[in-house]
C-alpha cells in the first residue's frame, strides 16, 4: 500500500492504494464514487470516462497514484445539489438516455468539450464522442443533447457578463 492524496470533485482524498490499483477501481471500490461504470476493462468503451486536468480519459487504464497532483472530475461533481448540471438536463430533454449505461462517460466527454469549446461543430462533436461506446440509441440523440447543452451554456455564460 502506498499512501496518496486524491483531488477528485475539489475535494481532496487521503488514500491508501496499491501500485497497479486504476482509478476506475479507487473511484468505485474505494470511494463508493459508483456514477463511473466499467464496461469493459480495456480502454474500449468510454463508460468510465472523467476529466483528468481538463482532458477526458477512460479511468480503467489510469494507474491512481499517478495522478497526484491532479485535477480530476467525476460525473458526481456536476450537480449542485438537486440542480442538474445543464449538460445532465439536456441529455434528459433530447432523450439522450435509454439504459443509461453509457451516459456518465457521454456527459464527462460532452463536458470536457463545452468546456474547451462552447460552439463545437457537429464533426467536433463527434469526434470528442468517438472514444464513447453506446449500444441503445444509435448517437443522435446524444450529439442533438450535445448541441442543446452547448447553446444553454452559451446563454447562461452571455447572462453573466
Ligand atoms: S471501462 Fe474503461 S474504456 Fe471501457
Ligand atoms: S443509453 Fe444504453 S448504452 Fe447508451
Amino acid at each position: 500500500m502506498e499512501s496518496v492524496e486524491l483531488k477528485i470533485n475539489g475535494r481532496i482524498y487521503p488514500l491508501q492504494i496499491e501500485k497497479n490499483w486504476t482509478l476506475l477501481f479507487v473511484l468505485r471500490e474505494v470511494l463508493g464514487l459508483t456514477g463511473t461504470k466499467c464496461g469493459c476493462g480495456t480502454n474500449d468503451c468510454g463508460a468510465c470516462r472523467v476529466i483528468v486536468d481538463g482532458t477526458a480519459k477512460n479511468s480503467c487504464c489510469l494507474i491512481a497514484r499517478k495522478l497526484e497532483g491532479c485535477e480530476i472530475e467525476t460525473i458526481e461533481g456536476l450537480a449542485r445539489g438537486n440542480e442538474l448540471h445543464p449538460i445532465q438536463k439536456a441529455y434528459i430533454e433530447a432523450g439522450a438516455v435509454q439504459c443509461g449505461f453509457c451516459t456518465p462517460g457521454m456527459i464527462m466527454s460532452t463536458k470536457a468539450l463545452l468546456d474547451a469549446n462552447p460552439d463545437p461543430t457537429e464533426a467536433e462533436i463527434r469526434e470528442a464522442l468517438s472514444h464513447n461506446l453506446c449500444r441503445c440509441t444509435g448517437y443522435v440523440k446524444i450529439v442533438e443533447a450535445v448541441k442543446l447543452a452547448a447553446k444553454w451554456m452559451r446563454e447562461e455564460a452571455l447572462k453573466q457578463v
